[in-house]
């Protein structure tokens, strides 16, 4: 058994300042929004586990197939001594990752959700003798205060979760990451590729509705935390591609007209029939604008994959 930690960089009251911040910039804004990293927590990082075993939901395959295949080559190209992940959840992929990669120290799985690093770290640390296991309860947004480990590092951004970023969002953290690498050091980045809408819009509507569920899952959240009053089924899941912007938009359409209480921001807000309030974005790529943003951050791609079907991208990408 390897040794497996855990860090809260969080202050105690900053997840529920955090939480009471968005909630009210975001539905007291219009249209009303609000972010996605609060669908994680344990529920929702289950319901995120079984979206990914859905026949719908094919990025988990897709990307699960590339890493199989280029494990190796992302071991070798990039020597890994230190692999931090963002947004790790269960950890299940970089499983591929990690058995390739022979000289790898230590793994510093960084997510928000508690319940998903401690039964992923906890496994992990259990299956690889030797490797350390530093797991960090952390935003991945704000700036991480990272384990003093040897390199090279690389970072790994998987699942295409850097789509669930605004494009302003995007930039910033893509340079945040560049500031936790030194010259030569690499991001592996997961990313969705555009392609019809049919098979994206089924893949965020899925017929068992779990994914409607998941949508869902932020009102519970918010009512636990915060106190508030939401009727989770007063609200209709919603998918749309917007193909200007190239992104999925999951959103929860009030069905009727109706008023909801927080008591912890002590605010009343009201929802007429067929409001939608915006839970995610869900960003499709094409390789040039991958390659660009990652060059205004100081990346530069090196090498592109994609699955069999052309539906899903992983890159490595170098610090200069
Ligand atoms: N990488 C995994 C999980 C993707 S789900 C995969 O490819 O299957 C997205 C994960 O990112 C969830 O575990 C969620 O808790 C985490 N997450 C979302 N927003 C985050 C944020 N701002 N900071 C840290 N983790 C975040
Ligand atoms: C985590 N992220 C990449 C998922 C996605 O596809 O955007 C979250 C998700 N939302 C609905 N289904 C899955």
């Amino acid at each position: 058994m390897s040794p497996f930690r855990l860090t809260r960089t969080l202050p105690e009251d900053a997840t529920g300042a955090a939480l009471r911040a968005d909630v009210r910039a975001g539905l007291t804004g219009s249209p009303k929004t609000l972010p996605p990293k609060w669908f994680y927590d344990a529920r929702g990082s289950e319901l995120f586990e079984e979206i990914t075993a859905l026949p719908e939901y094919y990025p988990t395959r897709a990307e699960r197939e590339i890493l199989l295949a280029r494990a190796d080559e992302i071991a070798a190209a990039s020597g890994a001594r230190t692999l931090v992940e963002l947004g790790s959840g269960s950890s299940e992929k970089t499983r591929h990752l990690i058995a390739a990669l022979d000289g790898l120290h230590t793994y510093v799985p960084v997510d928000v959700s508690e319940s998903a690093l401690t039964g992923a770290g906890q496994a992990l640390a259990a299956e690889r003798p030797g490797l350390e296991v530093h797991a960090l309860v952390a935003d991945f947004t704000a700036e991480l205060a990272l384990p003093d480990t040897p390199g090279p590092r690389l970072v790994a951004f998987l699942g295409g979760t850097v789509g669930n970023l605004l494009p302003a969002e995007r930039s910033a953290f893509l340079a945040s990451v560049r500031a936790l690498l030194a010259p030569g050091d690499a991001l592996l980045l997961g990313t969705d590729l555009v392609k019809d809408e049919r098979t994206l819009v089924r893949a965020y509507d899925d017929a068992a509705g779990v994914t409607a569920a998941f949508n869902r899952n932020v009102l519970n959240v918010v009512n636990r935390e915060l106190g508030a009053d939401f009727d989770p089924d007063a609200f209709a899941h919603v998918a749309v591609w917007d193909a200007e912007q190239e992104w999925i938009e999951m959103r929860l359409r009030s069905r009727t007209a109706q008023s909801v209480k927080i008591p912890a921001l002590e605010l009343v807000v009201d929802f007429a029939e067929g409001e939608e309030l915006r839970t995610e974005v869900s960003a499709k790529f094409r390789q040039e604008g991958v390659r660009a943003e990652l060059a205004a951050a100081g990346l530069d791609l090196t090498r592109w994959w994609t699955d069999g079907e052309g539906r899903f991208a992983l890159s490595l990408s170098v610090a200069r």
